[in-house]
C-alpha cells in the first residue's frame, strides 16, 4: 500500500504491521522485521487482545524462560499505540488502542474514498477471463449466469489490485446441433416466428426435431449432411448459421444489459474453425497424437486422466481442439500471466486434460491456466434442468426479481423519485448477490422471495443499510476532513473499525482465491455491525465525538458501495 500516510510512523500499516514494528523496535539484535512478522498470532478470542507475540520463540537466544522474556519485553516496548500489553504465560497479547487505530482508518478512508485497498501487484498484467460463454440457439442457463457474474466480479476485483481482466465470452457456436437445427427450421420452421422469438422458437425446433428423429431416424442423416455442407462454406447452411447466431446473441445481450456486463470478446468455437489444423500439426509434430478407433487422441495416463480425444473417425473436431487452439490463441494475443475459465464443476476432467496437453506440448504457460469451478443452482434440492423445454429463463427471473423489488420500495418509501430505477438495481442486485455469497463451490436453492427479501443476508440488505447510512450524512450536512483526527473506542464502533481495517487484506484473499463470496460476507459483516452500531448509539448528538461517528458513517458507505461495486451490483443513495 506504498506511500500512505497516517500518524503512526507516517505509513499505513495494519495490526500485525504495528505490533510487528513495536516488537522489532526491542528484539533488533536479535530477529528481522519479517521475521517477527511470521511469528506473530491472530488471537482465537479478542479477549486476549488483538495481536499475540509468542515470546517462546525467542528463548534460545536468551537462555531465558518465555514467561520472563514476554514480561522484560512488554516493560520495553513503546506503548503509544496500545491499550494494554498483556503477559499470558510466554505469550505477548497486544490490545490495539482504539483511539489510535480508530482515527488511522478513518482517516485512510476519508482520503482515499473507494481507492482504499486499492494495489499495482497486479503490474497491469493481463488475465484472461473465459466466462458466460452461453450456446447459441439456447437459452442462457442458471448456469451461465454464475459464470457471468462470477467472471465478471472477479474481473472487478482483479483489477483492483492493478491487473487487466480481459473478458471473453467462449460462445458455443459451432457443433452438430447446427445441422439439426438446419433441418428442423426448413421443415417447420418460419422466418417470423424466429424473430419474434429467437431462442424460444429455436429451441422448440430443436426439441421438436428430436422428438421427430425419434420415429424417423433419418432424420439424423440430414442434419449430419447439413453440418457437413455448414463446415464447408455452403452459402445457404452459412446463411442461417449466421443468423441463428446473431439472433440468440441479442437475446443474450438484453441479458447482458441488465446485469451490466459488457465483453471484450465474443470470439466463440465458430472463430476457431481456421485456427485448428495449426494445433494438431504441432501435435503430430511432437509426436504425442495416437490412433485409436479411427480417431486422434492424446494419452494422458501418465497425469491420471482418460485420453484426449482431438479428431473423430470422421475428421471433425472437438471441444477441447478449440479450446487448445483457443489457449494458444489467448496467449499469442493477450500474452496472460493468468488465464482463467470460469465455467461450471462437471467440466473439471475436460480442463484438467486441456492442461494436461498443453502440458506435454510443453507450453510452460499452462501452469497459469486456472479452471475456477462452481457448483449448481437447484431448485428445492434438485438440479435444473434445460432439457425437454423445462427451462428456467432468465430474462423472467430477473424481471420478476424487479417487480418485487419495486413492491417492497412501494411499502417503504412511496415517494421516491426514481423507482424504477432502483427497483432495477435492487432487483437484479439481489440476483447477482445472491449468486456471489457463498462460496462458489457451493450448490444452492434459488428461492426468489428469499433472493430479493430486504432481511437476512440478501444484496437489498446491504444496499439499504448503505442508503440509511447515506441519508444519516445527508441529514447532518457531514463533509468529512482527511486532515481532522477522528477517534472512537467504544466497542461496538470498534467491530466495524476492525471490518473496515481488514479491507485491502479481504481484496487480497478474493484475488487470491478467485471467490467473490469474501467480498459479499465482508458486505454482509460490515452492515450487520454498522445495524447493531446505530441500534444502540445516538450517532447525531452534538458532543465532541459527534464528527468521529459521522466519519465512521461515511466510511462505511464507502466500503460498502465499494464491496458492492466489486460484486457488480448498485448502491442506490435512497430506496
Ligand atoms: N459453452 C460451454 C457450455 O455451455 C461452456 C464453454 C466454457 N469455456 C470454454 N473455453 N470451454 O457448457
Amino acid at each position: 500500500m506504498g506511500d500512505n500516510q497516517n500518524e503512526i510512523g507516517g505509513i499505513w500499516m495494519n495490526n500485525q504491521e504495528i505490533v510487528a514494528q513495536a516488537v522489532f523496535e526491542v528484539v533488533k539484535e536479535n530477529l528481522t522485521l519479517p521475521e517477527v512478522e511470521r511469528l506473530l498470532e491472530k488471537p482465537k478470542s479478542v479477549d486476549h487482545g488483538d495481536v499475540a507475540f509468542p515470546a517462546f520463540a525467542l528463548a534460545k537466544v536468551f537462555r531465558k524462560a518465555p514467561q520472563q522474556i514476554a514480561a522484560e519485553l512488554a516493560e520495553k516496548i513503546n506503548p503509544d499505540a496500545f491499550e494494554k500489553i498483556e503477559v499470558v504465560g510466554p505469550y505477548l497479547n497486544f490490545f490495539m488502542k482504539k483511539e489510535v487505530i480508530s482515527s488511522m482508518v478513518l482517516k485512510q478512508i476519508a482520503k482515499e474514498a473507494s481507492q482504499f485497498g486499492n494495489s499495482n501487484i497486479g503490474n497491469e498484467g493481463n488475465v484472461t477471463i473465459d466466462m458466460s460463454s452461453p450456446n447459441i440457439a439456447k437459452p442462457i442457463s442458471m448456469g451461465h449466469l454464475r459464470s457471468t457474474v462470477i467472471g465478471n466480479s472477479i474481473s472487478l476485483i482483479l483489477s483492483k489490485i492493478g491487473y487487466q481482466p480481459i473478458k471473453i465470452n467462449h460462445l458455443g457456436d459451432w457443433g452438430t446441433q447446427f445441422g439439426k437445427l438446419i433441418v428442423a427450421y426448413k421443415k417447420w420452421g418460419s422466418e417470423e416466428k424466429v424473430k419474434a422469438e429467437p431462442i424460444n422458437e429455436l429451441l422448440r425446433l430443436y426439441v421438436e426435431f428430436h422428438e421427430k428423429a425419434e420415429e424417423e431416424p433419418e432424420l439424423n442423416d440430414e442434419a449430419r449432411a447439413w453440418f457437413k455442407k455448414l463446415e464447408e462454406d455452403d452459402e445457404e447452411a452459412l446463411e442461417l448459421w449466421k443468423w441463428f447466431r446473431s439472433e440468440s446473441l441479442k437475446e443474450f445481450n438484453k441479458i447482458y444489459s441488465m446485469l451490466e456486463v459488457e465483453f471484450d470478446s465474443y470470439n466463440g468455437e465458430a472463430f476457431y474453425n481456421d485456427k485448428m489444423d495449426e494445433v494438431v500439426t504441432m501435435l503430430e509434430e511432437k509426436h504425442l497424437l495416437q490412433t485409436s478407433e479411427g480417431a486422434e487422441i492424446v494419452n494422458l495416463d501418465k497425469y491420471d486422466l482418460n485420453p484426449a480425444l482431438i479428431k473423430k473417425s470422421d475428421g471433425a473436431t472437438l471441444y477441447i481442439t478449440r479450446d487448445l487452439s483457443a489457449a494458444l490463441f489467448r496467449k499469442r494475443e493477450y500474452n496472460f500471466v493468468k488465464s482463467l475459465y470460469v465455467v461450471g464443476n462437471e467440466q473439471s476432467g475436460h480442463f484438467k486434460q486441456l492442461k494436461a496437453v498443453l502440458k506435454e506440448m510443453d507450453f510452460d504457460w499452462s501452469d497459469e491456466m486456472v479452471h475456477v469451478p462452481f457448483g449448481l443452482i437447484t431448485k428445492d434440492g434438485k438440479k435444473l434442468s434445460t432439457r425437454k423445454g423445462k427451462i428456467v429463463l432468465l430474462e423472467e427471473v430477473l424481471n420478476e426479481a424487479k417487480d418485487l423489488a419495486f413492491k417492497q420500495i412501494e411499502e417503504k418509501n412511496p415517494d421516491l423519485p426514481n423507482k424504477e430505477e432502483v427497483a432495477h438495481q435492487v432487483g437484479v442486485g439481489a440476483v447477482i448477490f445472491h449468486d456471489l455469497k457463498n462460496d462458489r463451490l457451493n450448490n444452492f436453492d434459488f428461492n426468489l422471495e428469499e433472493v430479493v427479501r430486504f432481511e437476512g443476508e440478501t444484496g437489498p440488505y446491504v444496499q439499504y443499510t448503505h442508503a440509511r447510512a447515506m441519508s444519516i450524512l445527508e441529514k447532518a450536512a457531514f463533509t468529512v476532513d482527511p486532515e481532522a483526527v477522528y477517534a472512537l473506542n467504544d466497542a461496538d464502533s470498534w467491530e466495524i473499525i476492525k471490518l473496515l481495517q481488514s479491507y485491502p487484506e479481504i481484496v487480497m484473499q478474493a484475488a487470491d482465491q478467485y471467490e467473490p463470496s469474501v467480498i459479499a460476507k465482508h458486505s454482509i459483516r460490515v452492515a450487520q455491525a454498522f445495524n447493531k452500531y446505530y441500534a444502540h448509539t445516538k450517532v447525531l448528538v452534538d458532543d465532541e465525538e459527534k464528527d468521529a461517528r459521522l466519519a465512521l458513517v461515511h466510511a462505511v458507505t464507502v466500503i460498502l458501495k465499494e464491496d458492492l461495486r466489486l460484486l457488480g451490483v448498485h448502491a442506490p443513495n435512497k430506496m
